[in-house]
């Protein structure tokens, strides 16, 4: 079994993690974290969303996150557009990658952006003319790949016709969301084996939501199939508004220190992102739920 030699990790902390806070985030804090996280070495830093501010209104300020945020040369910041209008308003606002999101579900479809899975395909065209327009790289995901929080688990035939729509239309790369974190490391294993008949591995995310405490063991089987692409939440910060009782993404610290053992580079200090995870807890008034930031903070704590 040959793991990848080196992965990225998409960081979706500033996005994923924050849009559920219940409490408004200040800009200030959005912009900070998106810089304390461009320092620890990520390379790609999902910043926000361009959605109805009247669905997700912890993302109302995006214009303004991703006109503040100092942009590191080599750092990506992507933002999420679920149609034209949230395009054209990234684009405004100096987004140079973007990302539309589909579901495997036809019920999570019609819970999170109000229209049928086909539907949302359609909506997404325009948006992937525009960006193809305007130089601007198009990421896709495809949620409830592994369980819906209405459906159950469907058919990994229909997570791969989406990924395959997404790819076809111009989406550069495929992150195949667990958004209920309920998938497990073999039910994951066959999936990737599904999609990749349709697209190919070396353009396949897992975007592992840790619901039941899997997503770790699930990006280990994923590796174990070539994907090398992984989202990850600093401090396991978030959830879904419209997939109750999903919690977080994985923690990025835990992913790191998991590829740090495996030997995989990723180019990620550790102890930058624990000292990270450690901040955007404080600042929202809670400890991280990652066990690698709360072990290494209570080893730092202990006396020498
Ligand atoms: P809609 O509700 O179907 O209706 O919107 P609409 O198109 O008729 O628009 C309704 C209102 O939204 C109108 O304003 C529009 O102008 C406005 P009003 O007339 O009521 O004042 N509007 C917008 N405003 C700002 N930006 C826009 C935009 N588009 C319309 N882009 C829409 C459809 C998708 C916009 C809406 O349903 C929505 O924003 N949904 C929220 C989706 C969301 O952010 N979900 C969470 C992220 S997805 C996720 O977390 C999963 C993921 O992490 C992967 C995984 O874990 O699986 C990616
Ligand atoms: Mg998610």
């Amino acid at each position: 079994m040959t793991l990848p030699s080196a992965v990225k990790i998409v960081e979706v902390g500033p996005r994923d993690g924050l849009q559920s806070e219940p409490a408004i985030v200040a800009t200030a804090t959005k912009v900070e974290l998106i810089a304390r996280l461009g320092k620890a070495g990520l390379k790609a830093i999902e910043a926000t969303s361009f959605v109805s501010p009247k669905r997700v209104p912890q993302m109302a300020d995006s214009a303004a996150v991703l006109r503040a945020i100092e942009r590191r040369p080599g750092v990506a910041y992507p933002v999420l557009t679920p149609n034209l209008k949230g395009f054209e308003a990234a684009l405004a606002a100096g987004a140079r990658e973007v990302a539309v999101f589909a579901s495997a579900s036809e019920a999570f479809s019609q819970q999170n952006i109000h229209c049928s899975v086909a539907e949302s395909l359609a909506r997404f065209e325009p948006v992937l003319l525009a960006a193809k327009q305007a130089g601007v790289r198009v990421r896709g995901y495809v949620s409830c790949a592994l369980g819906c929080p209405y459906e159950g688990a469907g058919p990994t035939a229909a997570v791969a016709g989406v990924a395959g729509a997404l790819v076809d239309m111009g989406c550069h790369e495929i992150s195949l969301g667990d958004t209920i974190g309920v998938g497990t490391p073999e039910a994951a294993k066959r999936l990737i084996e599904a999609v990749s008949a349709r697209v190919p591995v070396a353009r396949l995310a897992g975007h592992y939501h840790d619901t039941y405490g899997m997503a770790i063991a699930n990006i280990y089987a994923s590796l174990q199939c070539g994907v090398s692409v992984f989202d990850a939440s600093i401090a396991g910060l978030g959830g879904c508004p419209y997939a109750e009782g999903a919690s977080g993404n994985v923690a990025t610290e835990d992913v790191v220190y998991l590829l740090d053992g495996l030997g995989i580079e990723t180019g990620i200090d550790l102890d930058a992102l624990i000292d990270c995870a450690l901040w955007i807890g404080a600042a929202l008034g809670r400890r991280p739920t990652s066990k690698v930031a709360l072990a290494k903070a209570g080893a730092r704590a202990r006396p020498r």
